[in-house]
């Protein structure tokens, strides 16, 4: 019935009212670019508009749905999207820390409940997940990814499909996913936003491809075109992409729409002008133009002159409407403007839901003298630029967030510590001194809040606070707006003002705990070697201070485990666990004369893939396999029983790692092939168990099929990617 109505009413649209389907505006909001839309009202009226982003509220958007639906031609709904990226109003931790809880049902339900929050303020369709492998911190957008590592980062585009689209699109707290950015657009050289990336196909293939198409295997509604060049020609007018490979090979039925402006700036990267681009990028498969409107001002007249057929804009117009149909918007235009839905929004099971998800996303990366968790008694000097901030607490791309209802790292440490613990707060330096810096990361978004007083009065008072403390909590990190898009770094080290006071407080000889907040890895090798203990809570959401004293007093347990390396420092970039061996491996220990290594540091990361502590240890027993070959038809298991050896109850996740010894293309040393995420109480043993398949082996090849070869595999099964607990089986 879908295509029949779709036919029907795309045989009574003008070739102007199709075109419009194609327009995506803004009237505001979430502005990235420099272009935002004009004379929207008028547009709709008119029948030039086929969507809006960027507005909220079930009110709001109802307006704006009934100047379509009363004063347009036809009638057609407008379908309203938004960036809800990690929450909409009950916001989430960033999604790069969602992914450290490698935590599938719970990232699910976060996808689940943006959906319904979302849903209840007007909304049908997200610009989400943002699955962008990257291995490189320095690119600001890693934070709204899941990391380096394509097997976790499609477990995790899936769940967010799911969580977003559930069954039944038309329901009504269910929403239009959008994976984004297809594709690449994390390997953008030197890390700098929106730069070129330039790659072999089968590490395409291989490394940044899959998440992409786990998202479009789960059903994602749409898709987003990235603004980077993919072989040289841009996402936005690259053929190969949107149509080969999407479409024909991944076959993908819905609507991909650009990024902002994405058609426009193909002219300076050189692909013609406004009219040339336009044609191109319809040509190329692309369905919605975001805010450009080069196919509103430009396509008619391609298609006079023959550039463009009117079939290329019917099968554009037909998707955007296809789209509004499996929502149910021709049904019911209003179907999302229902405000007695309020009660969905900003409510006490979501900020509940919020707390448990930043708890489970906080990875503990130090811990000596088991400094952690502390007493609910004695005196705690909490120090720091964001020890009490709410500003940043949400992090990037949380644009219906609202920073007066965040919680704060001193209140949550009030609310949490009960009134036997002492707690002396004093500010000890702003984020950073560098007030030319400063204004450059501000003129992006919200403000870096500066305390006027001068450095050396911030830093005795913190110094004076630590002196009268049992322990120090310093809560450090980068502010929101220092990651997140076009917010790229050529040095990711703490800033200067922070160092400062970092070495002011360990002079008092007072045990130290950092909180890392943070929207990247950061180098971090001397704070390594000055605290006591690190938390990295990264930005943990609307719940943030009550989530991490949960952590910091026991009440709960660091769980979460990186999914992006740490680099020792930024010359190590890119550094990733799962690279190749080389001709000339880097022998673990330490530099070594005509070896692939640096003189000055050592190969290995800061902190790894897959590493994370807890407040209790566990053991691993040797590597069990059902067998020590298998044959392509067939599986073996590999298994080891896993305890919890410390004094806590305790999630552990147990990762299952994959080298191919030898294979027709070099292979890395290793590969994440699955995770348990397990609890177990103290003392507690549990046998895991994974099944190996032949489709866990298999690769990308030089003709870029993706096939296995008979030979040695090792299995290793570990607490994280540096895991020597190995084992090896032939494949036959
Ligand atoms: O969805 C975003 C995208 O991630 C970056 N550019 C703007 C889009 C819409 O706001």
């Amino acid at each position: 019935t879908m295509d029949v109505f779709v036919d029907n009413l795309i045989k009574h649209m003008t070739i102007e009212e199709k075109i419009g389907q194609l327009n995506l505006v803004t009237p505001g909001g979430a502005v990235t670019g420099s272009v935002v839309s004009g004379d929207v009202d008028n547009k709709i009226k008119r029948g030039e508009v086929g969507g809006l982003f960027g507005i909220t509220g079930a009110e709001k958007i109802r307006k704006a749905q009934e100047i379509a639906v009363n004063n347009s031609r036809l009638k057609i709904p407008l379908i309203f999207g938004l960036d809800v990226i990690h929450g909409h109003r009950t916001i989430f931790p960033i999604p790069l820390g969602i992914s450290c809880s490698w935590d599938m049902p719970m990232i699910e339900k976060s996808a689940q409940i943006a959906a319904k929050e979302a849903t209840a303020d007007g909304l049908a369709w997200v610009f989400s997940p943002m699955v962008d492998i990257c291995r490189d911190p320095r690119w600001g957008r890693i934070s709204e990814g899941s990391g380096e590592d394509p097997y976790l980062g499609s477990q995790i585009a899936r769940a967010m499909v799911k969580g977003y689209q559930g069954n039944d699109l038309a329901a009504k707290n269910t929403v239009i996913a959008c994976v984004k950015h297809y594709a690449l657009y994390g390997a953008a050289e030197g890390g700098r936003d929106y730069n070129t990336v330039d790659m072999s196909r089968i590490q395409m293939f291989q490394d940044y491809m899959p998440p992409y198409k786990a998202a479009v295997d789960a059903g994602v509604g749409s898709v987003m075109s990235s603004f980077n060049v993919i072989d040289g020609v841009p996402a936005t007018v690259n053929k190969w992409l949107l149509t080969d490979l999407l479409r024909k090979d991944w076959k993908f039925k819905g609507l991909v729409v650009t990024d902002y402006t994405a058609v426009n700036e193909t002219i300076d990267h050189g692909m013609g002008n406004l009219q040339e681009v336009s044609a191109l990028s319809l040509k190329a498969g692309v369905d919605m133009d975001m805010v450009g409107e080069g196919f509103l001002t430009t396509l008619k007249k391609s298609l006079n002159e023959g550039k463009v057929t009117v079939k290329q804009i019917e099968d554009a117009c037909r998707r955007v409407l296809e789209a509004k149909f499996k929502l149910g918007l021709f049904e019911d235009p209003y179907r999302y403007c229902d405000p007695s839905r309020a009660g969905d929004i900003f409510n006490a099971d979501n900020r509940a839901a919020a707390r448990d998800f930043a708890t489970r996303s906080a990875v503990l990366l130090k811990n000596g003298n088991n400094v952690l968790p502390l007493k609910k008694s004695g005196t705690i000097a909490l120090v720091g630029p964001l020890a009490d901030n709410h500003l940043n607490m949400l992090g990037t791309w949380s644009v219906s967030g609202d920073f007066v209802n965040n919680v704060s790292v001193l209140q949550g440490m009030q609310n949490v510590g009960g009134s036997n613990v002492n707690i002396i707060h004093a500010k000890g330096a702003n984020i950073s001194d560098d007030t030319a810096f400063a204004k450059r990361v501000n003129a992006f978004m919200n403000e870096i809040d500066i305390d006027k007083r001068s450095a050396q009065e911030m830093l005795d008072e913190a110094v004076t606070a630590a002196q009268k403390a049992d322990v120090v909590v310093a809560v450090l990190g980068e502010s929101a707006n220092m990651s997140g898009e076009s917010s790229s770094l050529s040095n990711i080290d703490l800033q200067p003002s922070q160092k400062r006071l970092l070495d002011a407080l360990k002079k008092t000889g007072k045990p130290v705990v950092i909180v890392l907040m943070n929207g990247r890895p950061m180098t971090i090798s001397e704070e390594n070697a000055k605290a006591d203990a690190i938390l990295d809570v990264w930005f943990s959401g609307t719940e943030a201070g009550n989530a991490i004293a949960d952590l910091l007093f026991g009440d709960r347990v660091p769980s979460g485990k990186l999914t992006a390396s740490f680099p020792v420092n930024v010359g190590q970039i890119p550094v990733y666990y799962n690279h190749k061996n080389t001709g000339r491996p880097y022998v673990k220990g330490g530099p070594a004369k005509f070896k692939s290594n640096y003189l000055d540091i050592p190969n290995e990361p800061l902190f790894e893939f897959g590493y994370g502590l807890s407040y209790t240890t566990f053991n691993y027993s040797p590597v069990k396999l059902s067998s020590t070959s298998m044959t392509k038809t067939g599986n073996i298991t590999a298994s080891v029983t896993v305890t919890n050896s410390g004094n806590y109850d305790g999630e552990e996740v147990v990762q299952l790692y994959i080298r191919d010894m030898v294979g027709s293309v070099s292979r890395p040393v290793k590969e994440l092939k699955g995770f348990q995420k397990i609890l177990l109480k103290k003392g507690e043993n549990k046998e895991v168990t994974f099944t190996i398949n032949e489709e866990m082996l298999k690769f990308f090849n030089s003709d870029l099929k993706y096939v296995s070869e008979p030979g040695d595999f090792k299995v290793f099964i570990g607490p994280s990617s540096a895991t020597t607990n190995e084992a090896g089986f032939i494949l036959k």
